[in-house]
């Protein structure tokens, strides 16, 4: 199969990658609007939009010429319809379908959380790929769900939020504390100089059959702890011991309903991924390795580049999708909302 683009457009990551038929990365670029939404604190639709459409068909252009591909060479073009702000997924969709009807070539619509998805079996991260069936959290600003991988287009959602995505409780406290947007990664740092047994915070569900998730209790016990220390600044070290309280309720919980998802898949498979932004999170992370060695699971994590919102994941699932002969029309048109059970595939 000849190379394919991939074009991410569905937050705030405005993304382009060219991979070849076997997955190599021939070249990639992303650029995080970071920036342009921090002065709102989470990320704007009609802001997003724009930018995208700013950014995008230079970023196109550059990858290929990095690549040393015209665009007749390619063998697809993929391009995520969803789910996501509908004004992104708008923009890189258009300019995918312009690609594809101007030179004859496949299109892709790729489900977001399929591009998360099938990131493991990309070649190099586990030798001879991450094999069917496998066990994948993902936790996002957008997403937390757990997912029986079982095949392209073929996923089974064990479990998700009932309230606040993961990545979206990490922002709500880290504004708690003062720190800027995005807030994980800063949280994250200020939690490295605290206690994480400084304050005994909830952990929302842990111990209760099932893998669904909650963290709005989490959330408001914070919140309720910052409110007592009044009006102001909190003091440098009450902050840090809260964030690093706040980590490692989050850390217990994420591990204590993989550990559940884990048993639902006993048998099955062996193989437990991490995906989405809070996956770069080192005490996850450790909570997560020593949950899957407990269980006999193996944890994958892909390096964070990977994790977070990219295009390389986007062409991968092109390429995945391409390979069964799973392309769409040009009248495919993009889903605001897309639930991972509603994905074509194969007849068996
Ligand atoms: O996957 P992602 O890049 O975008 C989507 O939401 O799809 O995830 C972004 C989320 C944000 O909520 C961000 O605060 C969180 O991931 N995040 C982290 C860390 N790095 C990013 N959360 C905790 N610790 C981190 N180091
Ligand atoms: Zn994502």
């Amino acid at each position: 199969m000849g190379p394919v683009l991939g074009i991410e457009s569905s937050c705030d990551e405005s993304a382009a990658a060219v991979l070849d038929g076997t997955g190599r990365v021939l070249a990639e670029a992303v650029a995080s609007q970071e920036r342009e939404h921090a002065p709102y604190g989470g990320v704007v639709p009609e802001i997003a939009a724009r930018a995208h459409l700013a950014l995008l068909p230079d970023m196109v252009r550059r990858v290929m010429a990095q690549a040393g591909l015209a665009f007749p060479d390619l063998g697809g073009v993929a391009a995520t319809a969803g789910p996501g702000l509908i004004g992104g997924l708008i923009v890189g969709s258009q300019l995918a379908k312009g690609i594809a009807i101007t030179h004859a070539l496949p299109y892709v619509a790729v489900n977001h959380l399929e591009a998360h998805a099938l990131t493991a079996r990309l070649p190099g991260l586990v030798p001879g790929g991450a094999p069917f069936p496998y066990l994948l959290l993902l936790v996002s600003g957008g997403h937390c769900q757990c997912v029986a991988v079982e095949g392209v287009g073929n996923h089974a959602r064990l479990g998700g939020t009932l309230d606040d995505a993961v990545g979206e409780a990490f922002d709500k406290v880290a504004k708690l504390l003062g720190l800027g947007w995005p807030g994980g990664p800063a949280l994250e740092k200020l939690a490295a100089g605290g206690d994480a047994r400084g304050y005994d915070f909830p952990r929302p569900l842990a111990g209760r059959p099932g893998c669904d998730f909650s963290f709005s209790g989490l959330k408001t016990a914070v919140a309720q702890e910052v409110a007592r220390h009044g009006d102001g600044a909190l003091p440098a070290g009450v902050a840090a011991d809260i964030a690093a309280s706040f980590q490692r309720a989050v850390a217990d919980v994420l591990a204590d309903r993989a550990r559940h998802a884990m048993v639902i898949l006993a048998g099955k498979t062996k193989l437990l991924v991490v995906a989405g932004g809070v996956a770069a999170n080192a005490a996850v992370r450790a909570a997560l390795t020593d949950a899957a060695a407990a269980n006999g699971y193996t944890l994958l994590a892909p390096p964070v580049r990977l994790c977070t919102d990219n295009a390389v994941m986007v062409a991968w699932a092109g390429i995945e999708r391409l390979r069964l002969g799973l392309t769409d029309t040009l009248e495919f048109a993009p889903r605001p909302r897309w639930p991972m059970n509603q994905l074509s595939r194969s007849a068996p």
